[in-house]
């Protein structure tokens, strides 16, 4: 059984932590974010993107995820992450999701209320929470694109809470998706966060919090990447954020970045080992410890019981 994705939120907004949103594909970054939870002892929800689930079904993953929470003493709650297509967010409020994104923030804003509403409205009778997207998230990754970001308007995201009965808000304040986030000097809008923080009570979420760590891009560059300019979001603005009223932060690029440099080492180092074990292990160990830094960092360590 999974833990409430909304009771882990607003526990952490009483606590004024955020809780880490990990994305999942295989068995191996389940492993590896369920491990670093456990070891740190924070709570964890396990996403998954449409891609995902169009990559490994979405019974693979649900029931990847449902034997992590079987087997880990910690809570652990499962999200659809960017629900676009409407079938796709009920089957996962049929199977037993914890919560669901519908994400219809690329509709003019009436189609994103009349959407957000009527899929909170069959989640709720299963007592299933709703994040909802306002404002635009930029980046792109294989189904969630944007074209550029466009910010939240604090007294549109009152009315649009108001009138869709979402639980949970994902803001557009700088960020974006993917390994590439800024050109420039990286920086958010904390301002229009904590405007929006005044006049929206539900937890807000934050997407494309990736850190892009340094080290993890060397690793990768010295096994034969390529990752010039890449830029993630500085530790700092993840924690003003935090601050600022963020309860539940998104982390999908540093989880990737991981997995394809340990990939790369390994069979870099062992040209002759065709063991997938030998390549896939120490992924799953990077992946752990990229995990333990988003938990330290977002103050979600010890937060388990
Ligand atoms: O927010 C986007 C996530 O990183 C999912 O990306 O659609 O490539 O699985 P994906
Ligand atoms: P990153 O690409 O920064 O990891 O963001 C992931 C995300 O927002 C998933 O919804
Ligand atoms: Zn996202």
């Amino acid at each position: 059984m999974f833990h409430s994705t909304l009771k882990l939120l607003q526990k952490a907004q009483r606590g004024r932590y955020a809780v880490p949103h990990f994305n999942i594909n295989n068995m191996e970054i389940v492993q590896g974010v369920t491990r670093a939870a456990a070891t740190l002892r924070s709570p964890v929800i396990l996403a998954t993107s449409e891609g995902s689930l169009q990559y490994a079904g979405m019974n693979y993953l649900y029931s990847l995820a449902q034997t992590a929470s079987e087997v880990t003493p910690i809570p652990i709650a499962l999200h659809l992450d960017h629900g676009q297509n409407e079938e796709v967010v009920r089957k996962a409020i049929l199977i037993g999701y914890s919560s669901v994104m519908i994400d219809a923030s690329h509709e003019p804003f009436e189609r994103n209320v009349q959407k957000t509403k009527r899929i909170v409205q069959l989640a709720h009778r299963k007592d299933i929470a709703v994040e909802a997207e306002l404002g635009t998230i930029g980046g792109a990754e294989d189904t969630v694109r944007e074209r550029k970001i466009q910010y939240t308007d604090p007294n549109t995201a009152q009315e649009f809470v108001e009138r869709t009965d979402c639980d949970f808000l994902a803001v557009a304040i700088g960020t974006s998706h993917g390994a590439y986030k800024f050109a420039g000097k990286p920086s958010l809008q904390h301002n229009i966060l904590s405007q929006i923080r005044r006049r929206v009570q539900v937890p807000l979420v934050l997407h494309g919090a990736s850190a892009v760590p340094r080290k993890i891009v060397v690793l990768a560059e010295k096994y034969g990447a390529s990752l010039q300019g890449v830029r993630g979001i500085p530790d700092a603005q993840i924690k003003k954020a935090i601050a600022n009223g963020v309860t539940k932060i998104n982390t999908d690029t540093d989880l990737r970045l991981a997995f394809d440099a340990a990939v790369r080492k390994a069979l870099n180092n062992s040209p002759r080992d065709v063991d997938p074990r030998h390549i896939l292990g120490p992924a799953r160990d990077l992946i752990q410890h990229v995990a333990e830094q988003r938990i330290r960092l977002f103050g979600s360590a010890g937060k388990a019981s």
